[in-house]
């Protein structure tokens, strides 16, 4: 990677996290845990265990509260995210909402502004509702995070890079500040764009750590499931009661899926960083795009801070085209390689258009504050060749600029 042209700009200031990829391939998929050997974790359907007698069992009981197949995934993300616990969700929203379920209603939530639609929803329109006390702050503004904590927070919601304006917020440095002035609030990072490959958040001073498991993590477009690791053991205990009593839980087949998925996560993300870097290049030096932001390039205005805390970067690259609407809109629709659909950190490319798709539910005004404007265009850059990328993006851009020209001769 390091010697890789594309990613000369990238030096990287943290060396990678030690024995990843071995953990990645073995921790929970150890065969000695089956009887038959087997090499490959085994799919337990069953919803229920026989016990040796009444309350005395052999560690687990009934599904929702613990699966064998379950258990594998958790515990080789655990391994990954350098935490004692890892925690299987129903989905990275299910995840968001047994989290806030540590606290009542009163309590404060502070969260990063530019946050997945998704999150920005779940926060606003249902948590606020049953009377959580929600506000919104720039967090990567290191010098305004003080000014937002109130007496009553009780929880601090990372995400970084955001979506989709890519704004990275310093980890370290929010923890510190949120932990200096309680060291009750939890610091929540969601992890989701990084992955455990390029991120660790709780060596960063995250309390939890979180991921919507439907991206990076399985990798593959085909589960939807949330992640939790984590140090703490009194919190442990709190969520596992939660999940439990919430019952948030995913599949046997998606935990399957997704820990098959985590075995390549190391080679994936070596490629999704290479090619979105090729991408990046090619957007940021082209005249028909206006601006790129993607934290791997040195214009990126936390480029060095990226360098600090990840040992990389993702597939995801925010640009602005020139032009309005149709531009976008006509670059969107004649994109032949990368699907035009919602989701991200798949191996195939995507793009999407944020203001109309997947961050529709942030309102208007919200949207014009945090620059994601109509000529916003957020792509997942997948792991085919290189070449074959940049000639998609490359004549989908000439197709946005031919509008654009035939508006001219209309008007001649
Ligand atoms: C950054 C981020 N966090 C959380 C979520 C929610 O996860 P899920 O769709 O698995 O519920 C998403 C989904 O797109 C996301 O992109």
């Amino acid at each position: 990677l390091e010697s890789s042209k594309q990613n000369k700009s990238y030096r990287r200031s943290i060396p990678l996290f030690k024995s990843f990829a071995t953990d990645a391939v073995h921790v929970g998929s150890e065969p000695e845990q089956w009887n038959s050997r087997a090499v490959v974790p085994l799919i337990s359907l069953s919803t229920t265990f026989k016990q040796h007698e009444p309350g005395k069992h052999a560690g687990f009981e009934y599904s929702r509260s613990g699966n064998p197949t379950r258990n594998c995934l958790e515990r080789a993300v655990a391994a990954l995210d350098g935490a004692q616990y890892c925690m299987a969700l129903a989905s990275g929203l299910a995840a968001t909402l047994t989290i806030t379920h540590l606290f009542k209603a009163g309590d404060g939530i502070l969260s990063m502004n530019d946050v997945y639609g998704g999150t920005n929803r779940y926060f606003r329109k249902i948590a606020a509702e049953v009377g959580f006390d929600v506000s919104f702050a720039d967090l990567s503004k290191i010098e305004e995070i003080k000014a937002a904590l109130k007496p009553n927070t009780k929880m601090v919601w990372i995400e970084t890079p955001t979506n989709p304006t890519m704004k990275v917020v310093d980890i370290q440095g929010c923890a510190d500040i949120v932990h200096e002035h309680n060291k009750d609030i939890i610091v929540v990072v969601d992890n989701t764009f990084m992955s455990a490959y390029f991120q660790r958040p709780l060596a960063l001073g995250a309390d939890l750590c979180m991921y919507s498991a439907t991206k990076y993590m399985n990798g593959h477009s085909d589960v939807v499931m949330g992640l939790i690791s984590l140090n703490r053991d009194d919190l442990y205990e709190r969520l596992k009661f939660l999940q439990n009593g919430l019952g948030a839980v995913p599949s046997p087949f998606d935990c399957y899926m997704c820990n098959r998925g985590l075995k390549t996560l190391h080679l994936r993300m070596k490629q999704h960083f290479k090619n979105a870097m090729a991408a990046a290049q090619f957007l940021e030096a082209d005249p028909r795009v206006d601006r790129v932001i993607f934290p791997g390039l040195p214009s990126h205005p936390q480029h060095e801070l990226t360098k600090r805390q990840c040992t990389g970067c993702p597939g995801m690259i925010t640009f602005y085209i020139k032009g309005k609407l149709e531009h976008a809109s006509t670059f969107l629709s004649n994109l032949k390689l990368f699907a035009l659909a919602e989701s991200l950190g798949g191996y195939e490319s995507l793009a999407e258009h944020p203001a109309s798709m997947t961050h529709a539910s942030v309102s208007e005004d919200e949207r014009k504050e945090l620059g994601i404007s109509d000529v916003l265009v957020r792509l997942s850059v997948g792991l085919e060749d290189e070449e074959d990328i940049i000639a998609d993006l490359d004549q989908a851009l000439a197709a946005a600029v031919s509008i654009s020209e035939n508006i001219l001769s209309e008007n001649k």
